[in-house]
């Protein structure tokens, strides 16, 4: 199985302790109790944030991709400590717009004054979004990343009716993708964005129909753990937006860089050293066009900023043995963690990592399966692993837990409910 982030210790009973404490005093309850369940460790997404603005140029502006995850209070959390959101629907909308968002992002600037941010930021990428996230954006000052000649033309016409002015700026479908990316997501014919050699058109489409062009938006791939991939990328977007900046004589306001900034799950994976790409974009943006000049240069990263700070808890319901084999058979399953599952962003099956709380240090002792309440096989959260003995009522940790988690399983299979969310 993965590497466990370094972030999570024990007690000295061995015991699993989140944000430095037992579960107690956050939730006034037992483990016991609360499983299945879903913590997010405030702490650990603080250090991440703090690290990565050391890590990047200063000028550099951090967005947060919700869809990483949406629960409230982490989207009121990333909205103090990030420049921008990043939306994929007016349902992630409502989602910000319900967690006050943008309050809480204007709070935080008076506290630590003007000149770190401006007004947080929303945009919102995505194909297929409909004529009533368009309306809702269009109202709140959302940017749209423009998919599609066809999706320009919708917001021209609904910007016309609402009397607002849309914000635009073109999604690039690039002629490359990012190497050895989990999901390669450019240099390819694409539902994403526009082709580049079509996106100086769709400018001066945006300009001579008054709306207001806000820049570009290159989204080449995720979940790599190469910081010479990332960064290659990072050249290659830069000296795209320069290339259409040229072809248009016009200087985007903004190019948003996209992310890739993946996290170790599995075993051998080595942590994304983030301080290279950020030495890597500094040379960079040093060395781009001059029409580039005057731009802002954005990443939107998600699981990058919250994979680590979140643990799954489930509780052993049943342990037994069949032909040989241990199974722990847990509360909860893939309908609320499919990606420990493997299924969802991974095309060969391996292990998250694993731990039992309450013997977080313990040495391995056996090894078993760890199986969810699900009546299909593909409900395994982790295949023949080594841990030591869990007896009934144990609680089993899955790590990573933070990005694409509860809001990406299926929480309604088999009307098991979904988990509970706890942010501490
Ligand atoms: C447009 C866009 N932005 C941001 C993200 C977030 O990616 P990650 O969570 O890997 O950082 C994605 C993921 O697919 C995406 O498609």
């Amino acid at each position: 199985m993965g590497p466990i982030p370094p972030d999570f210790v024990a007690n000295d009973d061995g015991c699993l302790l989140v944000r430095g404490q037992d579960l107690h005093p956050f939730t006034a309850l037992t483990w016991h109790e609360i499983t299945p369940v879903f913590l997010y460790d405030w702490s650990v997404l603080a250090n991440r944030i703090k690290r990565l603005r050391a890590a990047m140029p200063s000028e550099l502006l951090i967005h947060y991709a919700v869809k990483a995850n949406p629960f409230e209070p982490v989207v009121q959390a990333m909205a103090a400590v990030c420049d921008g959101l990043d939306l994929a629907s007016g349902g992630e909308l409502e989602v910000v717009l319900r967690a006050h968002a943008r309050e809480i992002a204007a709070e935080e600037q008076r506290r630590v004054g003007a000149e770190r941010k401006e007004a947080l930021s929303l945009s919102m990428a995505g194909p297929g979004k409909r004529d009533a996230e368009l309306r809702l954006g269009l109202g709140h000052g959302v940017t749209f990343q423009v998919e599609s000649a066809g999706e320009l033309e919708r917001l021209l016409r609904l910007g016309r009716e609402a009397g607002e002015r849309p914000r635009l700026a073109i999604r690039v479908n690039p002629p490359f993708g990012l190497k050895g990316s989990g999901m390669k997501m450019g240099g390819l014919a694409s539902q994403f964005g526009v082709d580049h050699e079509e996106v100086p058109a769709l400018i001066r489409r945006i300009v001579e129909a008054g709306a207001e062009w806000r820049g570009l938006h290159v989204y080449a791939g995720s979940q790599s753990l190469s910081a010479e991939a990332v960064s290659e990328m990072q050249r290659a977007t830069v000296a795209l937006a320069g290339e259409i900046a040229e072809a248009v004589g016009m200087t985007p306001p903004e190019v948003n860089l996209g992310g890739g900034f993946g996290i170790p799950y599995f075993a051998g994976d080595q942590p994304l050293d983030v301080e290279a790409v950020g030495a890597a974009l500094g040379e960079t943006l040093d060395a781009r066009a001059a029409i580039l000049r005057d731009t802002r240069f954005i990443v939107e990263l998600g699981r990058w900023l919250v994979g680590e700070c979140g643990i799954y808890l489930t509780r052993v319901v049943d342990r037994k043995v069949s032909r040989g084999k241990t199974f722990l058979v847990v509360d909860g399953g893939l309908h609320h963690m499919l990606a420990a599952s493997g299924n969802f962003g991974q095309l060969l099956r391996r292990n998250f990592p694993v731990a039992v709380a309450r013997r977080f240090k313990a040495e391995p002792e056996e090894v078993v399966s760890v199986v969810g309440c699900l009546c299909t096989p593909l409900d395994l959260l982790a295949d023949e692993v080594a841990l030591p003995r869990a007896e009934v009522g144990d609680v089993i940790a899955i790590f990573c837990a933070g990005a694409y988690g509860a809001s990406a399983s299926p929480a309604g299979f088999l009307s098991q409910g979904a988990a509970r969310e706890v942010f501490v």
